[in-house]
């Protein structure tokens, strides 16, 4: 999941932002630096582990769903809006569905801050759809859908009404203010008739969610001490990856999975780049992200302060994911 605030992050930001996260009282790092190319990478890895549902999860209900989804928008053409870089098989099946029955052209604006996974992406898309017209936007979501409101505003061929797109529980990973503040300004790039359609990760057992989280693989582990690998080779840091080891679990009390990076032992590791070392007791974590789990009556709410509706929760049989269909209210 790209950042959506710091699009070009520097050496020197990076410097800055570790310093300050480690010389807190409770250790923590940004999660934005999981997402080199190798953090990048194991991530896709995560996203077809066996524990981890959640991609196959929302895959399986746009699947099941797509038929009722695009009935939802009886013969209005719509142009698709995708708040990242989608090249996923959850993005092809939507473009699939819409192109078969709409007239116009199809016009598509994936959205990502890098630049780089921007035109990969769409490189392939358009392999596989040659038909559609693909108007890839490296910039933050709310600039994004800016551009892309401009674009269809001043061609009056492209059809107006938008279907915004926002998969994989990506807002379960702002705190809840800030998804809330995501949410409003998201809000507020849409028109009285668009739509948004938005996957929540649900509050289920904690042994699912836990799994999920610790796959028998340790592709979430090595995603997560990935981090300390970059400060080591970007900050010339002394970080021992052996000595430290990944843990998530679920935090009852907040709804949300925690993962943190344990040091075994009593340790000092020195970051040469920021000339500074930083002690660690023996179990002290650095806590690393979140991703909160949200109940249908959390969506609601949601969509209530945002000035939304939940059109519909499409679910899978488990009931543990909702693909929501936000509308302006
Ligand atoms: N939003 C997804 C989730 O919270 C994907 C994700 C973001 C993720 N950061 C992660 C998955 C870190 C595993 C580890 O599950």
């Amino acid at each position: 999941m790209p950042d959506q605030n710091n699009s070009k992050t520097t050496i020197d930001e990076f410097a800055r932002d570790v310093k300050y996260g480690l010389g807190r009282k409770r250790k923590r790092l940004d999660p934005k630096y999981f997402y080199d190319k190798a953090g990048s990478e194991l991530f896709e890895s995560i996203c077809i582990q066996p524990e981890y549902y959640l991609t196959r999860t929302e895959y399986k209900i746009i699947l099941k769903n797509i038929g009722e989804l695009v009935n939802y928008f009886d013969n209005q053409n719509v142009s698709i809006i995708e708040l990242g870089s989608g090249s996923s098989k959850k993005t092809k099946i939507i473009l699939k569905y819409f192109l078969e029955k709409q007239e116009d052209k199809l016009h598509y604006f994936p959205i990502d801050v890098s630049y780089e996974m921007l035109f990969n992406s769409n490189k392939k898309l358009l392999n596989d759809f040659p038909n559609i017209t693909s108007h890839p936007i490296s910039s933050d979501y709310f600039d994004g859908i800016k551009q892309a409101n401009e674009y269809i505003h001043a061609n009056g061929n492209v059809p107006n009404k938008k279907l915004v797109l926002f998969f994989g529980s990506s807002l379960g990973n702002f705190e809840p203010k800030d998804a809330l503040n995501f949410l409003r300004s998201i809000r507020k790039g849409l028109a009285p008739n668009d739509s948004f359609l938005i996957g929540f990760d649900l509050v289920k057992k904690k042994e699912v969610l836990e799994a999920a989280y610790n796959d028998d693989n340790g592709i979430t582990a090595q995603f997560n001490l990935n981090i300390l690998r970059r400060i080591n080779s970007e900050l010339d840091g002394d970080f021992d990856l052996e000595s430290f080891k990944h843990f998530a679990y679920f935090n009852e009390y907040k709804s949300r999975i925690e993962m943190h990076l344990v040091s075994k032992i009593k340790q000092n590791v020195l970051i040469g780049k920021i000339n500074k070392s930083f002690n660690f007791l023996k179990n002290e974590t650095i806590h690393t992200e979140n991703s909160y789990k949200y109940t249908l009556e959390d969506i609601e709410n949601f969509a209530k302060k945002s000035k939304m509706k939940v059109e519909k929760n499409f679910l899978d049989d488990n009931k543990w994911f909702s693909l929501s269909l936000l509308v302006p209210n």
